[in-house]
């Protein structure tokens, strides 16, 4: 059969595609800071959309996350599903990604050193090769990254501002600390998630009213990437080792 491709779209799709895939194969090399060495299966990814206008960029791999190599599946996850759900967006239609590619041990809040350490090395050429129309800041560690370390997602979330690709975000409350309130404390904070990502959804519409945010039926992303449950990605440590003293030269340059 034969398919009709405009001929610059396709090529801007091919070259984006392969830049996204060069990246992804040099982040499973990188052992470039100490968080190869906490525990983890290796750095994590990305899931859904490269062609999205929307991105999502949370902190970094919990337990599940680290078990599947793919970001923001677990507990925080399904929320995070759920609250997309409400304002017409699922996870396979944006883009999703993490500040900290490598899960700190304990599940610790990566500081905001590792935060920049990481994202100028990964997230900035991932952006770059996808090109969001808008970011969605999920959390303290993505909200400093993005905005400034001196910024407080009580007080900062729900408000646009211009990042230093370009791009505008939106930063609201991380999911995991959803998970952690009751009573009416949750009741506010789940609201203001909520008014949140109704904002970064209209002006994902306004912006390219044409692009389908959300499928049928939500994913159930744990089922989707099964496969890779427990399987070490990258190199390890003693991999790391071995090739060296086997004298092949390990490049991580971008
Ligand atoms: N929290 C995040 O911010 N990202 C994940 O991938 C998992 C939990």
């Amino acid at each position: 059969m034969y398919i009709y491709c405009e001929p610059e779209e396709k090529t801007l799709e091919v070259i984006t595609v392969n830049l996204h895939t060069e990246l992804i194969e040099k982040l499973y090399q990188c052992n470039l800071c100490h968080l190869c060495n906490e525990g983890n299966l290796g750095p994590t990814a990305f899931n859904g959309s490269m062609a999205s206008p929307i991105a999502i960029v949370g902190e970094g791999p919990g337990e599940t996350e680290d078990q599947f190599g793919v970001p923001l599946i677990g507990n925080s996850g399904k929320l995070l599903d759920k609250a997309l759900w409400s304002v017409g967006i699922t996870r396979d239609r944006v883009y999703t990604t993490n500040i900290i590619k490598c899960r700190p041990k304990g599940n610790r809040t990566p500081t905001v050193d590792e935060g920049s350490f990481c994202a100028t090395r990964w997230l900035d050429n991932e952006l770059a090769a996808v090109k969001p129309r808008i970011i969605i800041a999920l959390g303290s560690v993505a909200l400093k990254y993005l905005l400034n370390a001196n910024a407080r997602i009580t007080k900062d979330r729900g408000k646009w501002f211009q990042t230093k690709y370009g791009i505008p975000a939106i930063a609201t409350y991380h999911p995991a600390f959803l998970l952690r309130l009751t009573g009416k404390e949750l009741v506010k904070a789940k609201w203001e998630t909520f008014y949140d990502l109704q904002a970064a959804a209209n002006r994902c519409t306004e912006i390219e009213p044409d692009y389908l945010l959300k499928s049928a039926a939500p994913l159930d992303l744990l089922a989707l990437y099964s496969a890779n449950k427990g399987k070490q990605r990258g190199i390890s440590e003693s991999n790391v080792r071995k090739e060296n003293a086997n004298g092949n030269e390990l490049s991580h340059s971008l």
